[in-house]
């Protein structure tokens, strides 16, 4: 029957709880390897040290600028810490538009337009001429050897500026703000998008050791221990890794939980076998993975009557936002409905609006568990690594699609809850992006530099 066709393809996406724990128990050896250069320099999950060694302790203080490129929105942010008594983070904050041609044009007009809304930000804010520190979170795989440097590996996500891959991002932003000719700036830190997140959280809960994003791409970093740092000298203490891991798979290890589904979305994507972790779990590509379920379907006969529109063959019509609503329980199926109408899929039925929400929770609970699979191998190393048997912790969490999405963050925490057992772990959703923990790392290498004067 129609049915049994349909739950046939709809079960190649559903994951059983052995197949969650093998997506564990692999992340975490792809971690060990990733942290381990010498012996397996083609890791996947790059494990990249970030030179960010504690959580805030609410001793930092001072006025930074902070830069916020590479999610949904490019910020350009005043933040004024506070320590002591009055303890407290203020913010001010203009979001920029990056036009779609600028992400794929030439690094030099990508970063001349970053100066030009820096200039923007500094004559809004009525701060023509100060030079202050600046933190810059740049969410993408950056090899970092100090905190203020570092060589882009690799565009994610739909960016693609030439001449950028293999430069260090702070020398670049540098080299347009001197083309300017019209200030200076004092570049501190260069901070990933989780690292900004689990600082941001870390300010308000000292347990927050690992940062998280489920947005338009998904990452995540945790404090990992000095001695298992291999690439950087020193075995005291510990230091923040950015892992990457949304590139966890591109060396095979997630074939077997792949569909033809996933297979098409990275082949029509601008990083063909690049990211495939992230292809099936980030808020860029759901809407997509959803689609060509959709197409498939129909071309079957088994939903829209067949009649495969030009609409719904147009790549990126299925934006996160459209899933998050979609899948609400508030929504009738009128609704729904009334919202394929808007996207273009006007021959809709009621069955296929059934159908269509259907797919969509397949889709994005797997999502949720592949995601909560992973974070699960993270804070079992933790533990591990504290040679405990019960590990205490907390993950800030940010990005749209965990935001929006009415179910993700329950299915994730279920997952992760399950998968880990011997972790109590709490998710705390950051509310103030990554700029606030940019800052807040920015306000500490200020400190350690003046000291060495
Ligand atoms: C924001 C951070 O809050 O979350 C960004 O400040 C980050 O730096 C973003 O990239 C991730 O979410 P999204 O959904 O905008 O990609
Ligand atoms: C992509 C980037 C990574 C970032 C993540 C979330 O995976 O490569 O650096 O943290 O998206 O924004």
């Amino acid at each position: 029957t129609q049915q049994a066709e349909r739950q046939r393809v709809l079960d190649e996406l559903r994951l059983s709880r052995e197949q969650l724990l093998e997506v564990k128990r692999r992340m975490e050896e792809q971690m060990s390897h990733g942290l381990a250069k010498e012996t397996h320099p083609r890791a996947s999950v790059k494990m990249l040290p970030t030179y960010v060694r504690s959580t805030p302790d609410g001793t930092e203080r001072g006025d930074f600028l902070a830069l916020d490129l590479g999610g949904t929105n490019f910020r350009v942010l005043l933040v004024r810490v506070r320590s002591g008594k009055r303890r407290s983070v203020e913010m001010h904050n203009k979001i920029y538009v990056i036009p779609q041609d600028l992400m794929q044009g030439t690094g030099e007009e990508l970063f001349d337009h970053i100066v030009s809304c820096i200039a923007d930000f500094m004559e809004y804010m009525g701060m023509k001429g100060l030079s202050l520190p600046l933190g810059f979170t740049f969410s993408f795989p950056c090899q970092q050897n100090k905190l203020d440097q570092g060589i882009l590996l690799k565009w994610t996500k739909g960016f693609k500026a030439s001449g950028c891959e293999g430069e260090d991002v702070v020398g670049l932003l540098k080299d347009a703000i001197h083309r300017r000719e019209e200030f200076d700036l004092d570049v501190v830190a260069l901070v990933n998008d989780t690292v900004g997140t689990m600082m941001t959280c870390g300010y308000e809960d000292p347990l927050c050791e690992v940062g998280l994003i489920v947005g338009t791409g998904t990452n995540a970093c945790y404090m990992e221990e000095m001695p298992n740092v291999e690439l950087v000298e020193g075995d005291e203490g510990r230091m923040c890794i950015n892992m990457e891991w949304g590139a966890f798979g591109d060396q095979g290890e997630l074939d077997d939980f792949c569909t033809q589904f996933d297979r098409v979305v990275d082949k029509h994507s601008t990083n063909p076998g690049k990211q495939r972790y992230e292809k099936m779990i980030s808020g860029m590509y759901l809407g997509e993975v959803v689609r060509n379920v959709l197409l498939d379907f129909t071309s079957k006969g088994l939903m829209f009557r067949g009649k495969l529109s030009e609409r719904l063959k147009t790549r990126g019509i299925f934006e996160t936002r459209f899933l998050s609503q979609i899948e609400s329980d508030r929504l009738a199926l009128r609704q729904v409905r009334s919202i394929l109408q808007h996207l273009g899929l006007t021959s809709s039925t009621c069955e296929d609006s059934i159908l269509v929400k259907e797919v969509c929770s397949v889709v994005s609970r797997r999502a949720a568990q592949l995601c909560g699979a992973g974070l699960a191998a993270v804070v079992d190393r933790i533990r591990q690594n504290r040679n405990l048997t019960h590990l205490r912790i907390t993950v800030g969490v940010d990005g749209t699609l965990y935001k929006l999405h009415p179910h993700f963050s329950t299915i994730m925490g279920n997952t992760v809850r399950d998968l880990a057992p011997q972790c109590d772990v709490t998710l705390l959703q950051s509310e103030d992006g990554s700029g606030k923990g940019a800052a807040l790392i920015t306000a500490v290498a200020c400190r350690i530099r003046d000291a060495g004067q």
